[in-house]
């Protein structure tokens, strides 16, 4: 028996074979909307269910108590927005009751909405409650000063998935396949790890650590959108390759994307993050220091406390914290402020700065902070890159 989906039922919106053809004919006559990445993956991850119980993009009501409670109107825990924008002018032309057609930005029809309610938002109390900053250097308020003003709620139904690069088909999992998977391997109790970085040796000890306790391990990297600076997805999926080929157990690790954007709301979005797994038939949840962090917006443990202000029976996952990790010298291996007794001075640590500054040398970091297999496929992008 796997976990139960949040909410207690595993939501598809995904259209029959039978009424995507009427429902595409149709949407030639509905007034159409362009989505950003975000809201196309948004569009993706509610029809997988990967975002149950929601069945399409917020309404109000559950906008308001997502922001003031964390909590879905009827009460379930719910920590971001869920929602889908357009300008005030676009707002005037679609009608509450209607359908309209969803597009990506090359004219593509990916799926309707079906339009319950239009309202308008305080897109600065968004950014003060989700992402606890109005710092228009934090990418996610940057991203809500670019969105229209009105939001429109209502179910959806998706049409097409949504194209990934070709190398990620492979390891495409909706929630409901991962059940399936998990149930024929037997495993009862699995982990999953969110990522959005290249893993290097701190991301495959608490892993590991984790995996010792547990029947399976999901590594579930974010292949939605991120910001530019980080590492593309399909370089980090080359880099999970390698490293599961020579130091993962096969018959213990299942590596699957996670189609979901980045939102940088880290402790906030560590909820979210571990109830989207839940959803994905995972009991246990990785979260190590700064999780989802971005710059110094966050403390390093804020993604562990937020954890408290739910019952774990309501979550219905169970997180698995980890502190600050790194490989020290005196331990000879790996260890953590909560493991290891010696000072900063024992420690190998680099900041992904001078990582990178490494990398576009070619000089492969230290094999305490990084696999060499995977700094080789770090070098080999940014070579191509040039
Ligand atoms: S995140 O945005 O997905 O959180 P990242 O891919 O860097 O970024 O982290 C993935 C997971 O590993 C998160 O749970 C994060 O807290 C954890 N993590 C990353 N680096 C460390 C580290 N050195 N020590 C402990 N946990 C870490």
């Amino acid at each position: 028996m796997s976990i139960e989906p949040h909410g207690g039922v595993l939501v598809d919106r995904i259209a029959e074979e039978s009424e995507k053809e009427s429902l595409k004919s149709k949407a030639g006559r509905m007034e159409q909307i362009h989505l950003n990445p975000r809201e196309i993956s948004d569009l993706e991850m509610i029809a997988i269910g990967a975002f149950s119980p929601l069945e399409g993009f917020m309404g109000k009501e559950d906008y308001l108590n997502t922001l003031d409670f964390m909590r879905l109107a009827h009460g379930s825990p719910w920590t971001i927005p869920v929602t889908l924008s357009v300008t005030k002018k676009e707002s005037e032309r679609l009608k509450e009751g209607e359908d309209i057609a969803l597009l990506d930005q090359q004219g593509n029809v990916l799926g309707c909405l079906h339009l319950q309610e239009k309202y308008e938002y305080d897109k600065k109390r968004e950014a003060e409650q989700v992402l606890r900053t109005v710092d228009e250097a934090h990418p996610g308020v940057k991203y809500l000063k670019g969105i229209g003003d009105v939001l429109l709620g209502g179910k959806i139904t998706l049409l097409e998935r949504p194209k990934h690069s070709d190398l990620f088909a492979r390891f495409r999992l909706d929630p409901k396949e991962t059940r399936v998977l998990f149930n024929l391997k037997g495993w009862k109790r699995i982990v999953a790890f969110q990522t959005r970085n290249p893993i290097h040796r701190a991301h495959e000890y608490i892993q590991k650590c984790a995996l010792e306790t547990v029947d399976g391990l999901l590594i579930h990297p974010l292949v939605g959108e991120t910001k530019g600076d980080d590492i593309p997805a399909d370089v980090r999926m080359k880099c999970y390759e390698v490293l599961l080929k020579s130091y993962y157990p096969k018959n213990r690790t299942v590596l699957s994307i996670f189609p979901a954007a980045m939102r940088y709301a880290g402790p906030r979005e560590a909820i979210f993050h571990a109830i989207a797994r839940k959803n994905y038939g995972c009991t246990h949840f990785i979260v190590g220091r700064d999780h989802a962090g971005v710059g110094n917006y966050y403390g390093t443990y804020d993604a562990h406390y937020i954890f408290d202000e739910f019952d774990r029976e309501e979550l219905g996952i169970t997180p698995m914290f980890f502190d600050h990790t790194f490989y020290c010298r005196s331990c000879s291996g790996m260890a953590s402020t909560k493991t290891c007794p010696h000072d900063s001075s024992h420690h190998v640590s680099l900041s992904g700065t001078a990582v990178r500054t490494m990398l576009s040398r070619g000089e492969i970091p230290p094999f305490e902070f990084t696999r060499p297999e995977v700094a080789e496929v770090l070098i080999n992008s940014m070579r191509s890159q040039r």
